[in-house]
């Protein structure tokens, strides 16, 4: 049977493609494994590498912020990580190959974690876990189905953090994410006044 600690031990030593060769840490992820909510960004950042902890950089402190809205924290409420576990050099998108290469260990996390509702943060996430033609700017917080997971995607919190003019929208995709945690999950939302 899998475990977290097996899949955390074989990203650890992993060579499957070339950002392991640059990487200073692999970011496995981090949050609650026993949440029903969780979010999946494209891959480490540069303060990402060198903490070994996803979102954890300037896009990081602003998701967090964005998420106190909704009254989500991490490590209560959800589970969070990305599609590469290793930094690709100067933030450049990953690369097909090294998707592909990465998305096993996601899928055996997902397949462990079992949740019912998927975040896409940002464009290539979504791409690759709701549908390869996904355009984030018409349908950024529009809500799929599969495989009985409500799924959805957000604009990526860097790109709010570069055009502020994408946070009134954003902000309307949080409210119905509430809405969705409520009816599929209401149990996060439990004991808490909102
Ligand atoms: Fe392995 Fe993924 Fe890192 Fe590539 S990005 S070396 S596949 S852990
Ligand atoms: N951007 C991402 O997509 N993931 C991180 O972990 C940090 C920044």
């Amino acid at each position: 049977m899998d475990s977290w600690e097996a899949i955390r031990a074989e990203c650890a030593a992993c060579q499957k493609c070339v950002l392991g060769e640059t990487r200073h840490n692999v970011v496995f992820g981090t949050g609650n494994p026993r949440a029903p909510i969780l979010f999946v960004g494209e891959g480490p950042g540069e303060q990402e590498d060198l903490q070994g902890e996803p979102f954890v950089g300037p896009a990081g402190r602003f998701l967090d912020d964005m998420l106190s809205l909704i009254h989500l924290e991490r490590s209560r409420d959800f589970y969070i990580t990305n599609i590469v576990k290793c930094r690709p050099p100067r933030n450049r998108d990953p690369l097909g190959p090294e998707q592909d290469a990465c998305i096993g260990y996601l899928r055996r996390q997902t397949a462990l974690m079992r949740p019912r509702i998927i975040v896409c943060l940002g464009r290539i996430a979504a791409m690759r876990l709701i549908k390869p033609d996904f355009r984030i700017t018409r349908e950024h917080g529009q809500w799929f189905t599969k495989s009985g997971v409500e799924m959805t995607a957000l604009y990526h919190p860097s790109a709010l953090l570069r055009d502020p003019a994408k946070r009134p929208e954003t902000f309307e995709d949080l409210v119905a994410l509430r809405e969705k945690i409520l009816s599929v999950c209401p149990q996060v939302y439990e004991g808490q006044k909102i």
